[in-house]
């Protein structure tokens, strides 16, 4: 497995829409435990193709106490209701946002297997995070959602030698 530099603004690459995976094959399987690495070492809870440079389709998420799951091809089939959220991304470090997401998420994938899955998540970080990884393959940003860039607020970097705080939000 290998950790990758993940991709930061204004990177082209995290501004296109990703192709499809066509075959879920070995390159494939070895993009998905890179991307889950990456995630790990960078202390997000989710993680997009594009953030390490690939334009694929594929997304993984990493929930606390959780063990992480990659949906390849995903789409949202359904989002109802509003929530105010506060948001940052591994591509755009030092920054956090309040935002509106959806209260509830079902979103569908194939899984490493190839297998089709139904992910439902409700009022959750699972909800906020697969709206933002979703988006991420489509180009989106959840600076996007902002009603205005005077909305980011500058955070503190974290301190490497700090122990590591369990993670709240959606990277
Ligand atoms: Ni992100």
């Amino acid at each position: 497995m290998t950790v990758h530099t993940i991709r930061l603004l204004p990177d082209p690459v995290l501004r296109q829409k990703a192709k499809r995976v066509p075959q879920i094959d070995g390159s494939v399987h070895k993009l998905i435990e890179d991307m889950i690495e990456s995630m790990y070492e960078a202390r997000g809870v989710g993680l997009a193709a594009p953030q390490i440079g690939v334009s694929l389709r594929v997304i993984v998420l990493g929930m606390p106490e959780e063990e992480p799951f990659a949906l390849i091809n995903p789409e949202i089939v359904k989002r109802a209701g509003e929530r105010t959220v506060d948001e940052g991304c591994l591509s755009l470090p030092g920054y956090r946002g309040e935002l509106t997401r959806s209260t509830l998420v079902i979103a569908k994938g194939l899984d490493t297997s190839g297998k089709q899955v139904r992910i439902k998540a409700k009022d959750d970080l699972l909800a906020q995070a697969l709206e933002h990884e979703i988006d991420h393959i489509n180009g989106t940003l959840y600076i996007d959602h902002l009603p205005s860039l005077d909305m980011l607020r500058k955070i503190e970097p974290e301190e490497p030698d700090e122990e590591p705080e369990p993670a709240t939000s959606a990277e």
